[in-house]
């Protein structure tokens, strides 16, 4: 069979077809010769029968092929090969399995099981690449308590680090030496991990409510050693918050973080090793931005956290992948809210969700929170798993409320602790402990697509009565059509028009109907409804709020993220008329901006959140037919307004922090936040001096944040500038991938006409590579979503794409498949553009011998 036909004709698993495993692991002992180009690995297993039948055993393998074969100490009889699983019949109940294989991390850029990153041997292994380092059963519910011993050259490999505690350790007399590393919890195969390199570490200690002293060590090569201070500090804070909030300790005497430059995702929750992407480890001032701060924080908590939400409680199969994704992004959202504004937190996770999952849920690819079947897992691993996730684990908290939330899952981590679980069992919990039927809530994790809920207000002077009419939709997506009404938790409050003042306290309103209306009595005045406050559910709302309602809630509103989205709609409006019109009138924008500039009680994180437009995409997103020109043109145009009627305010802002030595405190995080938002606007206000303001600030700049700032702002304009702060940019950081990243991703999302030409041309620099999927993220993956570039007319940006997306998928099909989506969304553009993407997606899809990753997400794109 022709790899094509494989292709054409690849496996779909199913929800439904789920079955306990036939055989049980309770131990493995591995035994590892660490070679780059040829690694041994022996593998005992101790095995037992689950339940009474006579299926024999079967391992799955990936890339390898069995040396030997042994049952209880003999060479295995009849054993064979199937579909790449190793099969061995078995007579008893128990047995002891050996088998040796070789693997090549050399090889490997696929970057699953053992490869090479930078001379230092690392694994990963969720969510199916325990098999490609040995035969095992390679499934989230078989759970074994792991004993490692690995050797290695001592000078190349000095550091040999696996799951668990050290146990031993000495030399052989071949100039390699060994270690031994125990993990006494059972964990399921894909939270495998060793490491062996050449590293430091910077080390500290963690003492658990309980009185254990816990050894954290943060391992990376010698000349990073200085980067890792914020990660350990964000560790430290971590640990201490899920002791306070959930409580939770850590159970281990050691915890690992090691850092390495080639990484298909963030990071990975290893028991006791956390392996992370180096960009979400590596920060100092002059070479990391706040953001990029803020998300190591993020990414460092969400991987410790998993230790209980995902490692102590696993996840039964990967349709449940969400039971630890999901939890577990709510509770590092929840962890950042608490580290600074929490109000900012949560528009910038609500701009996030709007950014990939609302789309995604739009689109071919959507999928439920619980998916009913895949292709290849690794695709799953989407912001519907987790962003949406965490949304819904946020309804349940805020319908439960605190105590009763905390009760919950306290409930889920005690029943559930050592096991697999599902997400049925979480929500089980959820209700067991606070007694709320949730029944109607759980259409949440079958159901795709994002409700939309119409609202409107009537109100009834006389009676001071007011009624809330709600109605809501949860639209049809590829293989569910006539979906039944959602639970849908809304935060509302009531002001009145007149006065500002709010009109009684705030309500939860449930809405579970297709429609419903909600009275208000005592309503005095007319009402402006504030509703989805905090963005309480997941959900779009169409409402017949005025332009000047919404500028009213911009300035009166209580709720932070309420206000930030009154202001958001009123930018949303103005610029859907003006895409669709041709021009929109801009005053009621430009006041609500200047009021909000000039209002001293507002932290100014949250102002520069609040006074920028949304994005080319999200206004796209609106709009039945999107046009890239005409968005773009429309954008340009108001952000053109807002400059020139705000200019002295954005000169104001942009002189905050001017001299203030760099400090990474929220109060200056804001300042510099706001600043480079000013500063953008001045570039595009086209003032004679914009250029040298940019240049001024890219010059003083003590930090990254600024620096990166001032460069983006430039990137976008055509001045000698621009060309000279990118030339210097790239002479200073020439060395430092992670910021040679943010210099090709600068150059992808800029607005010039040649942006499409650029970009083809940085394909071809000496720095760029397919093999780094920081790298290639950087470039093609910023590409993708620079909407007017992507979409230029002619279809060169989507040749572009594929083209990339063909030569990376022999190298790693993981990352190719993720940076495909974007071609994916051919029926929201014209019918010109549509077929130039389609034909793009049929191209991929004809391709012989392309991955079962790209191969699902370019045929169900088509679909
Ligand atoms: N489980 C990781 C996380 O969310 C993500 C991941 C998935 C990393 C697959 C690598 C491979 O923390
Ligand atoms: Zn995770």
């Amino acid at each position: 069979m022709d790899a094509r036909l494989t292709a054409a004709a690849p496996v779909v698993t199913y929800r439904r077809d789920h079955q306990a495993p036939a055989w049980l692991v309770p131990e493995v002992a591995l035994d590892f010769a660490l070679d780059p180009t040829l690694t041994r690995v022996r593998t005992r297993l101790s095995v037992e029968r689950n339940g009474t039948h006579d299926l024999p055993l079967r391992l799955d393998g990936a890339g390898q092929v069995p040396l030997s074969v042994t049952v209880d100490g003999a060479p295995a009889e009849g054993w064979t090969i199937e579909d790449e699983q190793l099969v061995v019949p078995l007579t008893g109940d128990r047995h002891v399995i050996e088998t040796e294989v070789e693997v090549a991390p050399d090889r490997n850029t696929q970057l699953m099981g053992l490869y090479a990153s930078g001379g230092i041997l690392c694994t990963q292994c969720e969510a199916e690449g325990f098999r490609r380092i040995t035969y095992f059963p390679d499934r989230p519910d078989v759970l074994a308590t792991y004993r490692v011993r690995m050797s290695a050259d001592r000078r190349r490999f000095p550091v040999l680090l696996a799951n668990g505690d050290p146990v031993a350790q000495g030399e052989n007399a071949d100039g390699t030496h060994w270690a031994e590393w125990h993990d006494p919890y059972p964990k399921p195969s894909y939270l495998f991990a060793l490491v062996a390199g050449d590293l430091a570490v910077n080390r500290d200690t963690f003492t658990t409510r309980s009185g254990r002293e816990v050894a954290l060590g943060i391992w990376v090569r010698a000349a990073d050693l200085p980067k890792t201070a914020h990660a350990l500090d964000a560790l430290k804070l971590s640990m201490a918050w899920d002791e306070r909030v959930y409580g939770r300790e850590y159970d281990l005497d050691v915890f690992n973080i090691v850092a390495v430059d080639d990484f298909n995702f963030g990071a990975m929750e290893n028991k006791g090793l956390n392996i992370f992407n180096s960009r979400y480890i590596l920060a100092d001032p002059d070479t990391a931005t706040d953001y990029d701060y803020d998300a190591i924080a993020a990414v460092v908590a969400h991987e410790y956290f998993h230790n209980w939400s995902g490692n102590r409680v696993t996840c039964r199969d990967w349709f449940q992948l969400s039971l630890k994704e999901g939890f577990t992004v709510y509770r590092d959202q929840s962890f950042s809210a608490d580290q600074g504004s929490a109000a900012v937190k949560r528009i910038e996770d609500v701009r996030g969700l709007r950014a990939a999952q609302f789309p995604e849920d739009a689109g071919p690819l959507a999928h439920p929170v619980r998916p009913e079947s895949y292709i290849e897992i690794s695709n799953f691993y989407t912001a519907t798993i987790y962003n949406k996730g965490a949304e819904l684990i946020r309804m349940m908290a805020t319908m439960l409320g605190d105590a009763a939330f905390r009760a919950g899952a306290d409930l889920y981590f005690d029943r559930h602790d050592g096991t697999a679980a599902t997400c049925e069992d979480f929500v089980r919990c959820m209700e067991e402990a606070s007694g709320v039927d949730l029944a109607q809530f759980r259409l949440w994790y079958s159901q795709a697509g994002t409700p939309r809920v119409s609202a409107s207000v009537e109100h009834e002077p006389g009676s001071g009565r007011a009624l809330l009419h709600l109605a809501q939709k949860v639209p049809d997506t590829p293989g569910q059509s006539g979906k039944a009404p959602q639970v849908l938790p809304l935060r509302v409050r009531l002001f009145g028009s007149a006065t500002g003042a709010p009109l009684g306290v705030e309500r939860l309103v449930v809405l579970r109907d297709a429609a419903e209306s909600i009275a208000f009595e005592d309503v005095t005045e007319r009402p402006v409804v504030s509703l989805n406050r905090g963005f309480s559910a997941p959900v779009i709302i169409e409402s017949d709020r005025t332009a000047a309602d919404l500028a009213f809630l911009a300035r009166h509103d209580d709720d932070p993220f309420a206000r930030y989205e009154a202001m958001q709609q009123l930018m949303l409006d103005t610029l859907v008329a003006a895409t669709v019109e041709g021009e929109a009138d801009h005053r009621a924008v430009v006041e609500a901006v200047a009021d909000t500039l000039d209002d001293p009680a507002l932290d100014r994180a949250f102002v520069a959140e609040a006074v920028l437009l949304p994005s080319e995409n999200f206004i796209g997103d609106q709009l039945a037919t999107v046009d890239p020109e005409a968005v773009f043109t429309a954008r340009e145009a108001l952000r053109r307004a807002l400059a020139r009627a705000l200019d002295q305010r954005w000169r104001a802002a942009c002189d905050l922090g001017e001299r203030v030595p760099y400090t990474y405190t929220p109060a200056a995080k804001g300042a510099r936040r706001l600043r480079n938002v000013a500063l953008h606007y001045l570039q595009a206000g086209g003032a004679a001096d914009a250029p040298a303001l940019a240049w001024a600030q890219f010059e003083a700049a003590d930090n990254m944040t600024d620096r990166q700032g001032a460069l983006t702002a430039l990137a976008s304009g055509h001045s000698d500038e621009r060309d000279a702060a990118l030339a210097a940019f790239y002479a200073r950081y020439a060395d430092n991938p992670l910021v040679l990243d943010k210099w090709f991703q600068t150059q992808a999302l800029a607005s010039r006409d040649d942006t499409p030409a650029l970009v083809a041309e940085l394909a071809r620099h000496p720095d760029f590579s397919l093999a780094n999927p920081n790298r290639a993220r950087a470039l093609i993956g910023a590409f993708a979503v620079n909407q007017r570039a992507f979409h230029v007319a002619g279809g060169a940006g989507y040749r572009w794409l594929a083209d990339q997306l063909l030569a990376l998928d022999p190298l790693n099909p993981q990352t190719s498949a993720r940076l495909l989506p974007p071609l994916g969304r051919w029926r929201r553009f014209d019918p010109a553009r549509a077929a130039l993407m389609r034909a793009e997606l049929e191209r991929i899809v004809a391709t012989p011998g392309i991955s079962k990753d790209l191969f699902e997400q370019a045929s169900k794109s088509l679909e």
